[in-house]
């Protein structure tokens, strides 16, 4: 695929590998594809108990289906993917599983990063920024500065991320912008408080896919879900791979969503 960088130079964007079956994303037309998706890459740590190995073994096993999941992302033409890789509520678990997840996010970034930069794949972090060690937040600030200017897909990467961290920081934002007399009370909307997020120019999220067979949400982009398609597959994370985003990605585009409407919208 070749575009035209922003000097006017034509660049050829290295092509995404394709699945190992040969098999191709399904024809979904751009309008019934979700214009965000967030996953929830559940189950590392049952694959590894399953195959009698620590469940740090199921972390590390886990990435190759980030970068399955990406590369079917990409193929299909997804513009926005989110995926909750840390989440704050996961600091309660023993230390040394919280440095090896810690550690794998930072190697998945340092091993791919530059291929999905090559791909046009902006990378984002969202979650709260002051405590993480700083090797895995300068790694994660370095890859959102190196992507910032590329106009590809979005790829969110959520560590230390919670929903509600996120939505309280957005209230004390608008609290202190209202005292300070910059905002009045009569203007706090929903608008607003969308802009007061992490990330305020990602659409609201269209589908949730969460694998291992759990069925919840987790602290996950609740306010960005408010009207999403929610899709669950037992598949354990790392056995993940792109054949089942798009099969989610086609349930999604066969649903009928209607937003509180009488009729469906869309
Ligand atoms: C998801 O897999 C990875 C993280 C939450 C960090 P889990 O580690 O939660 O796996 P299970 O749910 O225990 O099987
Ligand atoms: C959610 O999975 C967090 C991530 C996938 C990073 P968990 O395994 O932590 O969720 P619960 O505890 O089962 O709800
Ligand atoms: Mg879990």
């Amino acid at each position: 695929m070749a575009y035209v960088g922003e000097s006017g130079s034509r660049v050829v964007r290295p092509l995404t590998k394709p699945h190992p079956s040969g098999a191709r994303p399904p024809t979904v037309a751009a309008e019934r594809l979700p214009r965000h998706v967030a996953v929830i890459m559940d189950g590392n740590g049952r694959w590894a108990l399953g195959r009698g190995l620590p469940r740090s073994a199921g972390h590390e096993a886990g990435v190759s289906a980030i970068v399955e999941a990406v590369d079917g992302a990409l193929e299909i033409g997804l513009g926005q993917i989110s995926v909750f890789a840390f989440s704050t509520e996961n600091w309660r678990r023993d230390p040394g599983e919280v440095e090896c997840v810690l550690r794998v996010i930072r190697q998945l970034l340092l091993d791919h990063g530059e291929s999905w930069y090559a791909r046009g794949v902006r990378i984002r972090w969202s979650g709260r920024r002051d405590r993480l060690t700083e090797p895995l937040a300068g790694t994660l600030r370095e890859y959102e500065r190196r992507t910032r200017d590329n106009d590809g897909m979005s790829l969110t990467v959520c560590v230390d991320y919670g929903s509600r961290d996120e939505l309280v920081a957005a209230a004390a934002q608008l609290c202190e912008e209202v005292r300070a007399g910059t905002l009045a009370l009569t203007d706090v909307t929903d608008a607003e408080f969308g802009r007061r997020l992490f990330h305020p120019d990602l659409f609201d999220v269209d589908l949730v896919i969460r694998t291992s067979g759990e069925q919840r949400l987790s602290n996950f982009l609740l306010w960005q879900s408010a009207y999403a398609e929610l899709f669950f597959t037992d598949v354990l994370w790392p056995d993940f791979d792109r054949l089942d985003l798009w099969r989610a990605i086609e349930g999604y585009a066969s649903r009928t969503r209607r937003f509180g409407a009488a009729r469906g919208v869309g």
